[in-house]
């Protein structure tokens, strides 16, 4: 399927959840079930993170687990996307993550697949991680050419993009690359990003959406089938594809087929 296409291949399941902790709580218990299936099914977990605030809740989460609630020498992390600063930054998608769970998990540090946002040559950078993912995933993880990860999780901007992939940004474009460095003309940056194939190809998307700037965009991805904002085009190929809403991100009317529950 053409990943930058418009047509849905995969219904969406889009939960609304009372608050953003109750976002975080669901958003926790799907990452570990997914995970204990992974590693029963393939020996194996592999979990791409969000960048973004949002996230930050459920990392606090995964902080406070014991260790016995995952075989997390099996668990391995990604980034989607990473912004254009060293790892010590406070713009940096890899330090909110490690500062508030990575540091103190129990994975080890080598499978914890740092996206180099600091290299000067972000187009190599971007290749560099794709063998990356692919010396992390392993040939077995690597299906129709695309790494296929356990699970990804996602944000959403105001304005309905999703990792990196910006609205009218050439990496929208992108059919084979796995990694590309973006221009993101309007905030005078650029990014590096995973891209729509390799959302695509996922066994399992999940969406963290909360806050009430968010309603816009969110009545745009579901009140039309032809959407083209860059979070309505992720459309997992055979891939199972969830939004967790907070209550206050639900616009009205709000979306046909929203669950109160995942
Ligand atoms: C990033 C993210 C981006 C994020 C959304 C939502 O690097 O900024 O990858 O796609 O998920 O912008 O961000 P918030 O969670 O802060 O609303």
């Amino acid at each position: 399927m053409d990943p930058t296409a418009n047509s849905r291949s995969s219904e969406a399941e889009i939960c609304a959840l009372p608050s953003r902790d109750a976002v975080a709580d669901a958003a926790l218990k799907r990452v570990l079930t997914v995970g204990r299936d992974a590693i029963a099914a393939r020996g194996s977990f592999h979990l791409v993170l969000s960048g973004g605030s949002t996230p930050a809740a459920l990392y606090d989460r995964l902080a406070q687990l014991d260790s016995s609630a995952l075989d997390w020498s099996a668990v391995h992390v990604y980034w989607g996307d990473e912004r254009a600063v060293p790892p010590s930054d406070e713009d940096s998608n890899y330090r909110l993550a490690f500062e508030t769970w990575l540091e103190a998990s129990d994975i080890p540090e080598a499978q914890m697949h740092r996206m180099h946002g600091e290299a000067i040559d972000l187009a190599e950078a971007a290749q560099e991680y794709a063998d990356e993912i692919a010396n992390g995933i392993g040939p077995d993880g690597v299906v129709d050419g695309f790494p296929r990860f356990d699970l990804i999780l996602l944000g959403m901007g105001d304005d309905g993009h999703t990792a990196s992939l910006f609205p009218e940004t050439l990496a929208l474009k992108e059919r084979s690359a796995w990694v590309v460095a973006n221009d993101v003309s309007v905030m005078s940056a650029r990014r590096l990003t995973l891209t729509f194939p390799v959302f695509q190809a996922a066994r399992h998307v999940l969406f963290l959406v909360t806050g009430a700037s968010k309603q816009s965009a969110i009545s745009r991805v579901f009140q039309s089938e032809s959407c083209d904002l860059p979070a309505a085009r992720v459309q997992p190929t055979d891939g199972r594809l969830e939004w967790y809403l907070d209550r206050d991100a639900i616009p009205s009317p709000p979306p046909a087929g929203l669950k109160d529950s995942p």
